[in-house]
């Protein structure tokens, strides 16, 4: 019950940063809560733990924690990105430190997770551009190292490039919540919601603007959403494979890494190896007889 009282606080605490200023209790939470608050001692002070007034709903037989996701449909104005001149590394530097220092962002990681900012060369032709961190990514502070990230290194190896030589971003800062067990951790890799991904967006901008690759490459359908609208294409299949436009820059829209962990058929490796021969052939990568056959053997 400690455990779960501590992430209950550690909750309510996060809501508050991100400028929630009443959360709604059952009842018969409020009484549970009572019960094992006269049963001992908790870390956090009491004012913190009996929230008012009260609406909605905390259930103290499971978890009593909320999704975040209803703080973050209440997020705050959306950043504005202001970043000193200079060279790239100083801009994002600069950058780094918005991002990192930004309420919002920390109040979304949980204790011991980061806020999580893309990586790569900062004259990156091309810049690679995923929906959000998952367990391992907000545990590094690196897009794209678990899983799906191991498998777009192989696809930009496969492009002749090194994982150095493009930019990896991601639409999101932190790795959306799901509602967990206390104690526990989270499993899944929830879909951002419109207000987060409206929220992180201008970070992912600015990440263009100071990268200014040639071409953006949205990995599968969030990513794309968010570039392209939310709302603006009902399956993915509408948009992958064209070139699109993102303030200025071809947009090519192409699968997720992890659509490839899932079906793992020469049919749908070769989707997004069309999808990135265009690519190459955009940045004019050398383009051999071998790697135009990739995937062909069904
Ligand atoms: N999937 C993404 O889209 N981004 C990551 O950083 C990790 C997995």
């Amino acid at each position: 019950m400690r455990a779960a009282l501590q992430a209950l606080t550690d909750e309510l605490r996060r809501l508050k940063t991100a400028g929630i200023r009443s959360v709604a209790v059952e009842e018969a939470s409020l009484v549970a809560l009572r019960r094992s608050l006269a049963a001992g001692p908790v870390a956090p002070p009491k004012s913190q733990i009996v929230p008012e007034p009260r609406r909605a709903t905390v259930r103290p037989a499971a978890v009593p924690v909320r999704p975040p996701v209803a703080a973050a449909e209440s997020l705050p104005e959306v950043p504005v990105v202001a970043l000193p001149p200079g060279e790239k590394a100083t801009r994002w530097d600069a950058l780094r430190t918005l991002v990192t220092n930004d309420a919002v962002c920390r109040s979304n990681v949980r204790p011991g997770k980061k806020v999580v900012l893309g990586v790569g060369s900062l004259d990156a032709r091309i810049m690679f551009v995923g929906d959000a961190p998952g367990a391992e990514e907000e545990l590094q502070g690196e897009p794209f190292v678990g899983p799906a990230g191991q498998l777009l290194t192989k696809m930009i190896q496969a492009m002749g490039l090194q994982r150095g030589e493009v930019y990896i971003g991601n639409i999101m800062n932190w790795r959306p919540h799901m509602s967990i067990a206390s104690g526990s951790e989270q499993v899944g890799n929830p879909p951002p919601s419109e207000a987060e991904m409206r929220y992180c967006l201008p970070y992912l901008q600015a990440q263009i603007e100071v990268v200014n690759p040639d071409l953006l490459v949205a990995l599968g359908t969030t990513a794309a959403q968010g570039l392209l609208g939310f709302g603006s294409f009902k399956a993915l299949g509408e948009v992958r494979g064209k070139w699109r436009d993102f303030g200025g820059k071809p947009l090519m829209v192409t699968y997720h890494p992890s659509y490839i962990l899932r079906n793992q058929s020469n049919r749908s490796k070769r989707m997004i190896w069309e999808d990135l021969l265009q690519v190459m052939a955009k940045v004019d990568l050398p383009i051999s007889d071998r790697q135009r056959a990739f995937f062909l053997d069904k």
